[in-house]
């Protein structure tokens, strides 16, 4: 297809981070950045690796032989599948400490070899190769895909329109430092002199989902707790509620806010800004503001006419999506306040690790390929719409809801990136519960309703291990022992032949048999802190990338959520004006009948 393939960011690199980088070999890195400056730009080009006009993947060879391969493997059951140790091994990868077996996918070994082909077909490796590249991956948006550069250490160069951008990461990772540490250190104190102890960090969507994700994991995890010791750290996403649950107890003498959005124009972040802007100017004043409230934007004139000192805001930039964007200051500004910034440098580092593979690994040995092609397969040929994430690990508790907008907001597209209807069903619906508590609330429907594939994720080392005197196995064994037991359950269920061999009555034999034969895959991390949450979250970004790539759509735009924001700003003015003028909502404001009679509810409940 004319693709030209730039080897020299190809090359498999050694990952360092900047907390890793050691003086003596500062100059070996120097100069193999000057020479990777020197190499000519790729010049693949994403439009011509996509499908052209009316190509969809779907009428590819190798999209048909998969669709026709299906009818192969429904005639298998993971129970004979799982007795083949030859295929077993085909089914796990170990990268970077994360062990993955995914031999409970309804697959063969010629499954996972026809998936290859389909990346192939895709130009999977091209397009990772554009988006490293900084290409603009995200053409409705005209923009660049970079998240990857807000982890890059500083010996690598990321180029966007002829610019190094690694760089500017790093100049705001090192404000990021600087603040963040005055503010710890007690330098940097509030108006009245006090040391800042406390952050509500203001922010929705990507700007909130993944900070809260990252914060739910390491504020158990032993290094990063010492780290926070008397301080805390709170999240205000959407209404009053979360106003008054976010400021419980909350002192404004020694509290900081850090108001985070991309536009900084979200109506919800931007009145929940003004709202806690009036809290602490009612208790500490107006000149307060400029010791008391910090911003993390991409828009940094709106930052200032909101009143926020541009000194005191953080950038990051366009090529950087609001859900791709935990590892800009997004997320490191409020968790470096709260866990100090070496934790955060080992977050970045752990999700490097990934990056660095992703972009290098073979397709075959590439593990968020390899997760992004099954993903593929079970949506779009054996028509599974749903997948579950099964942490069994509490403080993975926020990992479901944060990729569920990840992977939601990025694949749930009805054209592909021409515009062309797509001729498949694309994105999945995403949910999970930390295990065990899944199981005993929806994992019936999982064993015996509804086929869900499941991610099964779990730690050799818990956070907090609890052996207690005369018990068989510690609290973690416990959880673990579940985290084996349910992927089997799901892919061997249980048959009426097992069923009467333990004497069950026949009238409750199909109450009790198990079909079976229900995917699964078990990611084993050797624990969770600040640099295995890094890669975990790479690896999920990156595997939704993969499915996007194959399946031909543009995973970095969101149009499909303007629509309600526009329709709520002209509810909003209809409603003001209505209030204003103590009118009822007239059939000429519009709206139709069922809203018009909602709203109408609505104010009249207000009035009494
Ligand atoms: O909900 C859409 C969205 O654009 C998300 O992608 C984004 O993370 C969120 O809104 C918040 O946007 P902002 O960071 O601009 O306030």
């Amino acid at each position: 297809r004319g693709v030209v393939f730039n080897k020299a960011v190809r090359l498999p690199r050694q990952s360092r981070h900047r907390a890793q980088i050691k003086s003596e070999d500062e100059a070996e890195a120097v100069e193999e950045k000057e020479q990777k400056e020197e190499s000519p730009s790729v010049s693949s080009s994403f439009d011509e690796a996509m499908a052209k006009k009316g190509e969809s993947i779907a009428n590819s060879a190798e999209w048909k032989a998969l669709m026709e391969h299906k009818s192969e493997i429904d005639k298998t059951h993971l129970r004979d599948l799982m007795r083949d140790e030859k295929r077993w091994k085909a089914c796990v990868r170990e990268v970077d400490g994360i062990y993955c077996d995914f031999s409970r996918q309804r697959i063969t070994e010629e499954t996972l070899e026809m998936l290859l082909d389909l990346a192939k077909k895709a130009n999977l490796e091209e397009k990772i190769q554009a988006m490293f590249s900084g290409e603009h991956i995200n053409s409705t948006e005209d923009r660049a895909v970079l998240h990857v550069a807000t982890r890059a250490p500083p010996t690598e160069s990321i180029m966007v329109e002829g610019k190094d951008v690694v760089p500017d990461v790093h100049d705001v990772l090192d404000k990021i430092k600087y603040f963040t540490e005055s503010v710890r250190n007690e330098e940097w104190l509030g108006s009245t002199g006090k040391p800042l102890k406390d952050v509500v960090a203001i922010g929705i969507g990507g700007s909130f989902l993944g900070p809260l994700f990252v914060h739910t994991a390491l504020s158990t995890d032993k290094a990063s707790k010492e780290a926070a010791t008397g301080r805390r750290l709170r999240f205000l996403s959407v209404d009053p509620v979360d106003v008054a649950r976010s400021l419980n107890n909350l002192d404004p003498e020694t509290t900081l806010v850090v108001v985070v959005s991309k536009t900084f124009t979200t109506a919800e972040t931007m009145l929940n800004a003004r709202t806690v802007r009036a809290w602490l100017v009612a208790s500490l004043g107006e000149s307060a503001v400029a010791q008391h409230m910090v911003a993390v934007s991409t828009n940094l004139k709106l930052v200032k006419e909101f009143g926020i000192d541009p000194n005191n805001a953080f950038a990051f930039w366009d090529w950087v999506g609001g859900r791709y964007s935990v590892c800009s200051a997004v997320g490191i500004l409020p968790l470096a306040l709260q866990y100090g910034f070496d934790t955060t440098e080992q977050f970045l580092a752990g999700a490097w690790s990934i990056d660095d593979h992703f972009r290098s690994a073979p397709l075959k040995e590439n593990l968020p390929v390899m997760l992004g092609l099954l993903s593929v397969w079970n949506v779009s040929f054996l028509d599974c719409p749903a997948r579950a994430i099964l942490p069994y690990c509490q403080a993975l508790a926020k990992l479901a809801p944060h990729i569920q907008q990840v992977s939601m907001e990025s694949n749930g597209k009805g054209v592909d990136i021409h515009g062309n209807r797509l001729p498949f069903e694309s994105g999945e619906i995403d949910f999970g519960e930390p295990g065990t508590n899944g199981q005993h609330s929806f994992y019936q429907l999982i064993h015996q309703g509804r086929v869900i594939p499941c991610d099964f994720i779990g730690t050799v080392k818990s956070q907090q291990s609890v052996y207690l005197k005369g018990e068989i196995v510690s609290n973690h064994d416990e959880l673990m022992c579940n985290f084996f037991a349910q992927a089997d359950a799901l892919a061997m269920g249980k048959t009426a032949v097992e069923l009467r061999s333990e004497s069950c009555p026949d009238s409750l034999i199909p109450h009790k048999t198990f079909t079976g034969n229900r995917p699964s895959l078990s990611i084993l991390l050797p624990e969770l802190n600040a640099y295995s949450t890094g890669q975990l979250l790479a690896l999920y970004e990156h595997r939704v990338a993969v499915q996007g790539f194959v399946w031909g759509l543009n995973s970095f735009d969101q149009w499909g959520v303007e629509l309600g924001k526009v329709l709520a700003s002209r509810v909003r003015s209809i409603v003001n004006d209505a209030r204003n003028k103590g009118r009822r909502i007239e059939s000429s404001d519009g709206l139709n009948v069922s809203t018009q009679e909602l709203i109408n509810k609505y104010l009249d409940g207000k009035a009494e």
